[in-house]
């Protein structure tokens, strides 16, 4: 068997042969970066379209609010009991709650903190650390929340 195999080889004819097989790997391989270049890339525009307010309220959310207000804004997040916090922020996925709030407090509470809004002192002023924007993009977040 092992003789026959040789021969077919010889007989079919060059050297070149594995080359060429290596480089029609090489083009499938060229292809399919091409083909996930090209995903990655439509993905990125999706996302990019879908980057509205709240989207970008969300994310501004995780990263200086959900350790007090909660992963989902239910005012349950792990630092309120590290901080030894009396009061526990309001539940924004609840909806008469949520409408309770003015865009005025909301903003006010975010901008200049709880202590100077006659409200507990744990809730941080974020007025120097966040823009107009962001703020406004938190806003969007915190009603998109209603159910
Ligand atoms: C260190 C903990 C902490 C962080 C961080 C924090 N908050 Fe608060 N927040 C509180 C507490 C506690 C209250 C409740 C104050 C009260 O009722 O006296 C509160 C209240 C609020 C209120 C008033 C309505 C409510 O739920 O009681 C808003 C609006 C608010 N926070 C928004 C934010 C936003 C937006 C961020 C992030 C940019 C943020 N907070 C970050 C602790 C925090």
């Amino acid at each position: 068997m092992p003789r026959v195999r040789f021969k077919f080889v010889q007989s079919t004819g060059s050297a070149f042969q594995p080359f060429q097989a290596e480089r029609r790997y090489f083009k499938i391989g060229l292809a399919w970066l091409g083909v996930v270049a090209a995903s990655t890339l439509l993905a990125h525009t999706a996302l990019y379209a879908a980057d509205d307010s709240v989207t970008r309220g969300a994310r501004i959310f995780s990263a200086n609010c959900a350790r007090c207000h909660g992963s989902h804004g239910k005012g349950d997040g792990p630092d309120l009991v590290k901080l030894q916090s009396a009061v526990s922020p309001d539940d924004w996925t609840d909806k008469e709650t949520n409408r309770e709030l003015t865009d005025s407090f909301i903003i006010s509470m975010i901008t200049k903190g709880g202590k100077a809004n006659g409200k507990s002192h744990v809730m941080p002023a974020f007025g120097d650390k966040l823009s107009a924007h962001q703020v406004d993009d938190l806003l969007a977040f915190i009603r998109s929340l209603a159910k």
